[in-house]
């Protein structure tokens, strides 16, 4: 299915509009691709058909829902990176388990979560490293506009490809089952995260404080003053010592007085500017 000029350019306004997303030019290739099944399961024929339909919800239908998920680049894979892991797992967890001794309390939000396999690496990591937060209030939200990736996730089921990128051959054994072709997360890790759908330039009604957030890979899909009123957002659901961390390709460096950066293990995390 070809998308017309017209109607790329009305299908890269409505993902902007609605979830921030840039559709530049020369990405007619990806619309096409990602939306010819969404036009075919709503019974048009044409990518132009499906526009008409689009424009008469306004954007607020639920096509247009459909065509916003469907649009999403959902690439992730368990500890994806390594290092940031590490980091945490060797520095800023330590450090911030002892400050929250008292209180035994830790929380860790997942922002664009995509299929489950960050929080989940963060909730595996948990289980596995730090046996003396047993009775503590862990709190793992995993939030993303997609609710298709969303459904997912909270299924932790995995195909063998899917566990194959990132994950220790040693976690798969003790946290996943074979279930026919695929593995599926142990339900005691799928309980420990919690999946919500949230569009960070939507209404953040009911988010908490959280001590770590992983915003990774996201807002390299945004525009800058996008990106920097989501990460003005984010700094107001952190804790003063809390850490932000972004994928390994995002850099706030000199973009930002929202958060200062340190160097811990080799990484770049962030921390709340006072
Ligand atoms: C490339 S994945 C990154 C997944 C994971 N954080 C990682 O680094 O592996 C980007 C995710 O951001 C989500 N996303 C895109 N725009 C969003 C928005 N406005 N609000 C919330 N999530 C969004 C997509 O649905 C997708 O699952």
């Amino acid at each position: 299915m070809k998308v017309t000029a017209a109607d790329f350019s009305y299908i890269a306004g409505l993902a902007k509009s609605v979830s921030a997303l840039e559709l530049d030019q020369g990405k007619e290739y990806l619309v096409e691709s990602r939306l010819a099944p969404v036009a075919a399961q709503a019974g048009c024929t044409s990518l132009e058909a499906l526009c008409v339909r689009l424009r008469a919800e306004n954007g607020r239908g639920p096509l247009s829902g459909q065509v916003i998920d469907a649009l999403t680049t959902n690439e992730t894979l368990f500890f994806r990176d390594f290092h940031p892991f590490e980091t945490l797992r060797l520095h800023i967890l330590p450090e911030l388990i002892e400050r929250r001794a008292s209180l035994r309390r830790l929380s860790i939000w997942s922002a664009a979560c995509s299929t489950g396999q960050e929080p989940y690496s963060l909730a595996m990591m948990l289980l596995e490293h730090f046996p003396q937060l047993a009775g503590w209030n862990i709190q793992i939200l995993a939030t993303d506009i997609s609710p298709t990736v969303l459904a997912r996730a909270r299924l932790g089921r995995y195909s063998k490809l899917e566990v194959n990128r990132g994950l220790p051959a040693s976690y798969l054994i003790r946290y996943f089952q074979a279930d026919g072709k695929d593995w599926v997360l142990q339900e005691r890790l799928r309980k420990l995260v919690d999946f919500r759908e949230l569009n960070l330039i939507g209404s953040w009604a009911g988010l908490g404080l959280y001590d770590v957030v992983f915003i990774r890979n996201v807002l390299i899909y945004m525009e800058q003053a996008t990106k920097l009123a989501i990460l003005a957002n984010v700094k107001r659901h952190m804790a003063s010592d809390g850490t932000l961390l972004l994928g390994s390709a995002e850099t706030l460096l000199g973009e930002s007085a929202l958060f200062r950066s340190r160097v811990v293990n080799n990484s770049v995390v962030y921390e709340p500017a006072s």
